[in-house]
């Protein structure tokens, strides 16, 4: 099973989720610092402050990447370590991080894609309102041209925002991520305000002269398990919808708009926002991990991400499931890019984020004569084969495809879950920040090496 020829292999990782040196080269504060550190808001209490070291080792891990053979590896810029205060004065070392790290990608023939915000939103402007407030939109977009004057020679793609629904509902409605408020009106207004970044942002890079510009949505299905249809609709308006609709045909959904304005109001979405918000981008960044299961149950209170779901009961899967808990569905990948090219014909498709977390152990092993620890993660394999598999038949369904990027490269800090929830295909060993490319990385390499699967 071969894909196109120039398909981009890569894989994917984030600032806060591996960087470390929290507190180094004049990097500031995040929400993800702050949120981190308050008892019962991560598990064991695990922070960012180490994560995989990678501001020190990046040179290694970039040799890590070459030796798998990846064609592009994205990444994301941490904001508080350009702009420490959100905004204002530039630190020049956290810019030369970024710059050494793509120098490094280039010099192993290994194309960036960096991500601009992918969650750690400088402490500063949370404390000013953070996304609930217009203004940080317009920081957003100074950060973006901020970090081009200095990549843009050597950068083609830009994404702006990594799943703007998470960092709007999980952020500022359940609380169960950074800043950990609790305010479905904030959440709203947090989600217009980050597609008005988005959209300010895109306009920058433009006019700077980003060859490329794309968004990346966390997306899935909505599959209505009973024989209705209205709660599987109201359920995709919040997830997908929301963001795709108004980024992609500069309007929100009917079922969006009569939700929010239940919720605080909708006097924060000024005229002329949905033309801002609506530029043209080059690329749809995808990250599907599972398929979303939903029934009428009458009587049922709003899931704490959704407001507007009274009346929706979220399945809880039933069949084969990570170490997450989430159904493992590589259907829905298929699904999802077939409705994608469907419905936003004009846009590029690639797969920013699949991947699975399971429960891997180093085991002893040998490689020739020389004594090689391994991990033996054919689960792993077994969800990276599927979803291929389904990305595969989806571009021959007519999807526009243009590549895959397994999240993630490194095991890494999984946000409220702390390290527990390895997504590596390499594995880390946090006690001494050793390296273990575990069984699926060698696969991905076959995979990368044959530009396809067997059979
Ligand atoms: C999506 C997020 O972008 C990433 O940061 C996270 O680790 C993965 N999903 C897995 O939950």
């Amino acid at each position: 099973m071969v894909f196109p020829d120039g398909f981009v292999w890569g894989a994917a990782t984030a600032a806060y989720q591996i960087e470390g040196a929290a507190a180094e080269d004049g990097r500031g504060a995040s929400i993800w610092d702050t949120f981190s550190k308050v008892p019962g808001n991560v598990a064991d209490g695990h922070t960012g402050d180490v994560a995989c070291d990678h501001y020190h080792r990046y040179a290694e891990d970039v040799r890590l990447m070459d030796g798998l053979g990846l064609a592009a590896y994205r990444f994301s810029v941490a904001w508080p370590r350009i702009l420490p205060t959100g905004a204002g004065q530039v630190n020049a070392a956290g810019l030369d991080f970024y710059d050494r790290l793509v120098d490094e990608l280039l010099a192993h023939g290994i194309t960036p894609y960096p991500t601009l915000y992918h969650w750690d939103l400088p402490q500063a402007l949370e404390d000013a309102g953070g996304w609930a407030v217009r203004d940080t939109a317009a920081r957003f977009a100074d950060f973006a041209a901020v970090v081009h004057e200095r990549l843009g020679d050597r950068v083609g793609t830009w994404t702006t925002l990594n799943e703007p629904w998470v960092a709007a509902f999980l952020g500022y409605c359940s609380g169960v991520h950074a800043p950990g408020r609790r305010d479905p009106a904030a959440a709203f207004r947090a989600a217009h305000h980050l597609l008005l970044g988005h959209g300010l942002a895109a306009r920058a890079l433009r006019a700077a002269g980003a060859a490329e510009v794309a968004l990346t949505l966390n997306l899935a299905p909505v599959v209505q398990t009973d024989d209705g249809h209205e709660e599987a609709a109201r359920v995709d308006a919040l997830m997908n919808r929301q963001f795709l609709d108004p980024a992609l045909r500069g309007r929100y959904p009917e079922e969006v708009l009569e939700i929010a304005a239940r919720h605080g109001g909708l006097d924060h979405i000024r005229d002329g926002d949905l033309a801002v918000i609506q530029q043209p981008i080059d690329l749809l960044g995808i990250n599907y991990y599972n398929p979303s299961f939903v029934s009428a149950a009458p009587g049922e209170p709003a899931n704490p991400a959704f407001p507007g779901t009274e009346g929706i009961r979220f399945e809880p899967p039933t069949g084969p499931t990570t170490a997450m808990d989430w159904p493992i569905e590589p259907s829905g990948l298929e699904t999802l890019l077939v409705r994608l090219s469907r419905d936003y014909p004009e846009v590029g498709l690639l797969v920013t984020e699949n991947g699975a977390a399971f429960d891997d152990h180093l085991t002893d092993g040998v490689d020739g004569d020389v004594a090689r620890d391994r991990v033996h993660d054919d689960d792993r394999i077994g969800y990276l084969d599927g979803h291929l598999r389904a990305a595969h038949a989806a571009i021959s369904a007519g999807a526009d495809l243009r590549g895959y990027l397994v999240w993630s490269l490194l095991d890494n800090f999984e946000w409220a879950y702390g390290y527990h929830k390895r997504f590596g295909i390499v594995y880390i060993d946090f006690e001494t920040q050793r390296r273990v490319p575990k069984d699926s990385a060698l696969w991905y390499r076959d995979v990368i090496k044959r530009n396809g699967l067997m059979g």
